[in-house]
């Protein structure tokens, strides 16, 4: 039987690592991006261009990129950033792929990046006039649902997704921020922004807060997404949005993908011990399964 193919995208660099209140050494962090990319990933969100008050943890994103692009330049790698700021400087760096965020809940956008919707939007018209050039894949935060709004409805997405084609954005990550999404609303969401705007490209992105993580991304590929995200070794959440844990972890998808008929085209041992290594020198919410199996479990790696 042919294998099915998926697309798993890696953003523990990024959303793993944003969350971590110790500042990780430069080297350690260059020690899992290469790990991720011997086991075989092809894109990569490797850091964010953000206010170093706002997240120290990323003040090292010019030297993570430099070497990058200096070694793995062959790779899709990208990086998230907040403003127009952080979109210049990646530009600057030669990253030629951002993630800009805005939610669509306006009081976590408020809370996040401190725009108003309107505010984000005219931000990213400017970016996107100023670097034709770069490939802008906008994650839309708190899709499924706010911790300061509540259930989030699917009208208003469409709205926002529309304002953002008009200003040439064609590609967006459905970004479940505090993993409250459960398999019917994947369904119905995807089902109308992919009726709505069948030529976009749609990714998706899922926080495990309440363990649906793994069921999510399994729907959302079913449904044909073109892309998951997730975070190697479960690490992550975000800092504006209280009690969200980590995204799906890498290997755990990757486990659940690999025998169930679909090529990955990812190492899942050399990911787990990616994960595991992250795990020894790195202080932070793990959330992951197979990275806590501490009993030799033979045959099943
Ligand atoms: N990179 C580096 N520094 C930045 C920056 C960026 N992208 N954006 C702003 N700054 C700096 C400014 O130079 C300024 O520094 P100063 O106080 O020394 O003069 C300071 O941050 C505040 O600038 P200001 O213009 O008031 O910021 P802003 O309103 O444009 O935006 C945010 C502030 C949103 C950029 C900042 O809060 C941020 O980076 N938040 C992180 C959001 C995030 O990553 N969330 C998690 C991922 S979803
Ligand atoms: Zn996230």
């Amino acid at each position: 039987m042919n294998k099915k193919e998926v697309k798993l995208v890696e953003i523990g660099p990024r959303d793993g690592f944003q969350n971590v209140k110790e500042f990780i050494p430069t080297d350690v962090k260059l020690n899992v991006l290469k790990g991720l990319v011997s086991a075989g990933y092809k894109k990569i969100q490797i850091t964010s261009f953000v206010s170093e008050k706002a997240i120290p943890q990323m003040k090292d994103a010019r030297e993570i990129t430099d070497y990058m692009l200096e070694n793995h330049s062959d790779l899709d790698l990208f990086a998230l950033v907040p403003n127009y700021y952080g979109a210049k400087s990646a530009w600057e760096t030669g990253l030629r792929e951002i993630t800009p965020v805005m939610s669509l809940s306006e009081t976590h956008n408020q809370a996040n990046v401190r725009r108003s919707h309107d505010e984000s939007i005219n931000e990213l018209k400017k970016i996107r006039d100023d670097f034709p050039e770069m490939k802008i894949t906008q994650d839309i935060a708190t899709v499924f649902g706010c911790p300061y709004e509540g259930k989030m409805e699917v009208g208003p997405l469409l709205e926002l997704i529309g304002r953002m084609g008009e200003i040439g954005i064609d590609a967006i990550t459905l970004c479940d921020t505090i993993g409250v999404a459960y398999p019917a609303q994947v369904e119905e969401v995807l089902d109308c922004v992919y009726k709505n705007f069948p030529d976009y490209e749609f990714n998706f992105h899922v926080h495990d807060t309440r363990n649906m993580g793994i069921l999510n991304s399994y729907i959302s590929i079913q449904k044909g997404i073109n892309s998951v995200q997730t975070s190697i070794g479960g690490l992550g959440g975000c800092p504006f949005a209280p009690g969200a844990t980590g995204n799906t972890a890498s290997e755990d998808l990757i486990y659940l993908l690999e025998h169930d008929g679909y090529d990955t085209g990812i190492d899942f041992s050399k990911v787990l011990e990616t994960a595991k290594y992250m795990k020894e020198n790195i202080n932070g919410n793990f959330s992951g399964h197979h990275i806590n199996i501490s009993v030799v479990q033979h045959g099943f790696n």
